[in-house]
């Protein structure tokens, strides 16, 4: 609870109870109402160090250092599971609230895993395999399936109550089966062709099956958001970009730009607000930038 303080209308004047970023504020005079902060509004108003954690997987991507440098220049605690810590830039590196665990999720023990997850209010994935040919046609062919998978376990097995976010970046070309979506013909026939040639698009789409039908929307200890970019572009900020349901247009044949940075934002506005969290959780939002 905040109290506003007498005398001084308008000024908060004292932290007593902050459940997640949903606040109380309570006035001098009995009004009482909740606001929505950001835990960068709670730092600077209250002054304490109240930091979100998030476990972020893929730090080292291309979108994956983004999704990280956002959420520390926001003021939450970042922890990043990653292969090698020499691939992150300096400037992450040098974060006084970035913690860095080498190794992989696949081989991660379960102990460190739990570790790496404790106290973590949501997971950001942007796993992906690397563009070669040992990175695409090499072992292991579900990274980022059995991620989300081992992730999840560990998620459901920990003893204590919460839920966690976990937060996927995924593609336009898997298509949300519960949304319903009726790609044309040729745009079925092409993705065909790429989940039996291309392995790392059988991986997202395994993976994006595994949170919805396994995890499903009921479970007690884990909810999701599967975030679906179209072509990813980088660009230096962020800029004007819009979440739909489901695609407005061909992922293959017409796909639009969705530059790295502002599915970034978005991805770490889903782990932060939770009025962003409220309207996508269980869903497989599309963004695009506008342009
Ligand atoms: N390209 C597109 O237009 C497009 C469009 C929509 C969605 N996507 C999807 O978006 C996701 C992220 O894209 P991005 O371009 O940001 O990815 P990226 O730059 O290639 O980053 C991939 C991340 O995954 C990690 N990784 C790769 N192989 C691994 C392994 N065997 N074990 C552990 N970690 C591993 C990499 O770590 P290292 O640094 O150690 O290699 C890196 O951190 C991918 O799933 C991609 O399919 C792509």
């Amino acid at each position: 609870m905040l109290t506003v303080g007498e005398g001084s209308p308008g000024r908060l004047a004292r932290l007593a109870e902050i459940r997640d970023i949903r606040m109380s504020l309570k006035y001098v005079g009995g009004k009482q109402e909740v606001l929505t902060l950001s835990p960068v509004n709670i730092v600077e108003i209250t002054g304490e160090s109240w930091l979100m954690k998030t476990l972020v997987l893929g730090a080292t991507g291309a979108t994956g250092r983004l999704v990280a440098a956002d959420l520390l220049a926001r003021g939450g605690e970042v922890r990043a599971i990653v292969r090698s810590a020499d691939r992150l830039p300096q400037d992450l590196l040098d974060h006084p609230n970035l913690t860095v665990i080498e190794g992989s999720v696949l081989d991660l023990p379960e102990k460190e895993l739990r570790d790496a997850l404790e106290g973590c209010k949501a997971v950001i994935s942007c796993l992906g395999h690397n563009l070669t040919l040992k990175g695409m046609f090499g072992s292991p062919r579900r990274l980022v399936a059995d991620s989300v998978s081992r992730i999840c376990s560990a998620i459901q097995t920990e003893s204590s109550a919460g839920i966690t976010k976990v937060i996927l970046m995924n593609s336009t070309g898997c298509k949300d089966t519960d949304a319903k979506e009726t790609p044309s013909v040729f745009d079925r026939i092409v993705v065909g062709l790429i989940r039996l040639l291309v392995p790392p698009h059988a991986d997202n789409e395994a993976a994006a099956r595994f949170l919805r039908s396994s995890v499903g929307k009921q479970d007690h200890r884990v909810k999701w958001v599967i975030v679906r970019p179209d072509g990813l572009i980088n660009e230096p900020g962020v800029s004007d970009y819009c979440t739909v349901p489901s695609p407005t247009r061909s992922p293959i044949f017409n796909s639009g730009k969705s530059s790295r940075v502002n599915v970034a934002r978005f991805m770490d506005e889903l782990a932060s607000s939770e009025e962003v969290w409220a309207e996508w959780v269980g869903r497989s939002p599309v963004l695009y930038n506008r342009d």
